[in-house]
């Protein structure tokens, strides 16, 4: 019997609350952080704009103790449950100031007229508060990634960039700073047991073990519940389609899905981790997979979602899956008493359809390290440069030897109802030589491979030419200049 609890707690600025979610509560395990808050007197600061992550207007920052730290993330309050900020602090506007003197990033804000109808601001400021809580003296990449959640459609970013560049100048010295250590120990107490959370009301069952194997028994009993990772794309199912989610396994909680390791063959990735970790695990290590990341919807987003949940959702443009399937990554899953490791390209069956059995979860996934001899890249085509989901994308592994093709993998999305491999073009290359005159005639064979569907994103005929124009792309960028 699992030992469980029907409350969660957090800290919600520097109060430490409790809430039952029994028949006399409004609230639902289902509510979202921004629903919350705006049912409050004191916190209407935070705005819904779109209520999908696109806007950034209802962004709030969470920390986490880490090792005695406090890990400060700005996340989109619209699309998180309630359960999900079990054991964490969660910071609104309302409290940056500090007995009346505005925060640095409030104040630069007003300095450099950062601000208009206002309507964004709130937002903005959390996102420009996460930023000099996690750098000094950013340079501008680093700021941009952390706007790119939040739209302002009056006042322009310059003058937010100006009051970031001000405000993350001078050394961390707020109060947040000095009352970490009675935070972390907040949290600590919070934390200490590793009870999962099981809320049941007549609606709907929520249940949030905090490790792995209570979440595989709640799978063998619950089978039909909804996994729930970073909630990126299951909360939408809520706040855009209306769904009544009956039954949730939120794995958010569990800190050993949460690694990333790696020995002289394999790195191997918790699918916990959440997708802005991973970026910086990546960086040096993957570098295809750090560009695409780069690509990844916003700080808010990967902040908040999973390698698991981009795995599970299966989605055609799903980012990462054209990738790992260049990469041959294994998916392990894992249930009460078994476990397996499967291909991914075997594992995603078709349109947001997975061979995922009913008792299992993601658990991990294996990346073989390539050779010195093959040559791994992933290209998004999207109508934005960031915050947009791909038109078409494409994950690409080629081997060579002596300029002849010994192995290629082109995977796509955006081309078919799952990310798919070009098989007869791929068929044509392997034994080639790689050269322009081979690569023009494999784009004619890639042509007439797909069947693209048109949408408001994009037709099929540019589909078909994006297509193969990745393939242009990733023949010059491997290609030797006399070839
Ligand atoms: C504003 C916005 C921008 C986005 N931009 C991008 C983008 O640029 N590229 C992109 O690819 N996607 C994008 N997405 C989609 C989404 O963020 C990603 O698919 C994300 O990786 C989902 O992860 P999650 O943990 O939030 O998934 P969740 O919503 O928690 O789950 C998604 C699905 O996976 C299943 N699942 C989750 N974890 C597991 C597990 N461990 N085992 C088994 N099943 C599991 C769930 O049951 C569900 O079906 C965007 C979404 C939003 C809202
Ligand atoms: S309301 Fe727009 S991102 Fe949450
Ligand atoms: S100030 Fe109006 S939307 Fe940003």
């Amino acid at each position: 019997m699992i030992p469980r609890r029907d409350t969660i707690q957090f800290v919600l600025n520097d109060q430490l609350v409790t809430l039952a979610f029994d028949a006399g509560n409004e609230l639902k395990p289902t509510t979202t952080v921004l629903n919350y808050l705006r049912s409050l007197p004191f916190h209407k600061g935070v705005k819904e704009g779109c209520a999908e992550g696109d806007c950034g207007a209802c962004t709030v920052v969470v920390a986490e103790n880490y090792h005695g730290k406090l890990m400060y993330k700005t996340i989109d309050s619209c699309l998180v449950f309630l359960p999900m900020i079990h054991g964490k602090q969660l910071i609104t506007v309302e409290n940056l100031a500090d007995a009346g003197t505005l925060h640095p990033v409030q104040q630069e804000m007003i300095n450099h007229n950062g601000s208009q109808c206002g309507y964004c601001t709130p937002g903005v400021v959390m996102s420009l508060f996460g930023l000099y809580k996690n750098h000094y003296k950013p340079g501008r990449e680093i700021i941009e990634d952390a706007l790119t959640g939040n739209l302002c459609r009056c006042t322009g970013y310059q003058p937010i960039i100006k009051a970031a560049e001000h405000a993350c100048s001078c050394v961390d010295t707020d109060k947040f700073r000095l009352h970490e250590a009675s935070i972390v120990e907040m949290l600590k107490s919070i934390n200490r047991k590793k009870t999962a959370i099981e809320i049941q009301t007549s609606t709907r069952n929520y249940f949030k073990p905090l490790t792995l194997p209570d979440a595989l028994a709640f799978r063998s009993r619950y089978p039909s519940a909804t996994i729930v990772g970073g909630a990126t794309d299951t909360a939408l199912r809520q706040t855009k389609k209306g769904e009544l989610l009956q039954e949730i396994l939120d794995i958010s909680g569990i800190e050993e899905l949460k690694y990333f390791v790696e020995d002289e063959q394999v790195y191997k990735i918790g699918s916990g981790i959440s997708l802005e970790e991973l970026k910086r695990h990546a960086a040096g290590k993957l570098p295809a997979l750090y560009r695409m990341l780069q690509k990844f919807g916003s700080l808010q987003i990967r902040n908040q979602a999973t390698l698991g949940g981009n795995i599970g959702s299966a989605s055609p443009i799903g980012d990462t899956l054209p990738l790992l399937i260049a990469c041959k990554a294994g998916v392990r899953l894992q249930s009460a008493d078994s476990g397996r490791v499967i291909r991914i390209g075997d594992f995603i069956k078709g349109y947001r359809l997975t061979g995922l059995h009913a008792d299992e979860l993601i658990t991990a996934v294996h990346i073989p390290k390539p050779d010195s001899s093959t040559t791994i890249s992933a290209y998004k085509v999207s109508r934005r440069k960031h915050m947009d989901i791909s038109t078409v994308s494409g994950g690409f592994s080629l081997q060579l030897e002596k300029n002849y093709v010994v192995e290629i993998i082109l995977a796509f999305g955006g081309m078919a109802e799952q990310p798919k491999r070009a098989a007869e073009t791929e068929a044509f290359l392997r034994g080639k030589p790689w050269t322009r005159a081979t690569v023009d005639q494999a784009m004619d064979i890639l042509a007439g491979e797909f069947t693209p569907w048109s949408d408001a994103r994009a037709g099929a005929a540019y589909r078909n030419l994006a297509a193969r124009n990745l393939l242009l792309k990733f023949y010059t960028e491997t290609s030797s200049p006399a070839l």
